[in-house]
């Protein structure tokens, strides 16, 4: 039987999901208010809160990086998404190094098996907590033995692995 809960439960009930570093100028934030949006073209999106620096310069710069961090970069998780670009240069105190784009011109991880280059293309502003920025990919750059499993999850207040597979899929040829 299923019992009435409250509106916002159908949020807490949801899985986890991806955690990113988002990159914009010379700041990091950690996120996981993130999706795809659109295979073709291929586009993603993250959900800001409008306090977050982050928002401030999206807003300005017109363009993010999103940095997939490992399971194993937990602390500089915690860091990126505990203190203010506004108070702390994160890639000091995380010790991670800036890396260039190839489009934008904002710093990219170097730590990070995988960095993804954005332009954004939609935002939406409507009443909620997040204001949410889609951004079309436009340049990957991924190291060559990444594979998913390394991704980490968070949702709400835990961190965790991916899980197990249950079914492969066989594509047709
Ligand atoms: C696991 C985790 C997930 C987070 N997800 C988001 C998110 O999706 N959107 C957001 O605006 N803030 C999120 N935060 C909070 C920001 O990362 C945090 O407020 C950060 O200090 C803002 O940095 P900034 O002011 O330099 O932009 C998250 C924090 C953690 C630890």
């Amino acid at each position: 039987m299923k019992a009435e809960k409250k509106p916002f439960y159908g949020i807490l009930a949801l899985p986890a999901f991806p955690v990113v570093l988002v990159t914009v100028k010379r700041n990091i934030m950690t996120a996981a208010a993130f999706s795809f949006y659109s295979f073709k073209p291929p586009c993603v999106m993250v959900g800001i809160i409008p306090e977050n620096l982050t928002c401030e310069l999206i807003l300005k710069e017109r363009e993010f990086g999103i940095n997939i961090p490992t399971k194993d970069q937990l602390d500089i998780v915690r860091i990126c998404g505990s203190v203010s670009g506004r108070d702390e240069d994160k890639f000091e105190k995380a010790g991670l190094t800036p890396q260039e784009g190839k489009v934008i011109s904002s710093c990219l991880i170097q730590e990070c098996p995988v960095s993804i280059e954005c332009l954004v293309v939609h935002e939406i502003d409507y009443l909620g907590t997040h204001r949410w920025f889609v951004g079309q990919i436009k340049v990957v750059h991924a190291e060559e033995d990444y594979t998913r499993d390394q991704a980490l999850m968070y949702w709400p207040k835990e961190y965790r692995k991916v899980g197990d597979v249950l079914l492969k899929i066989q594509s047709k040829s």
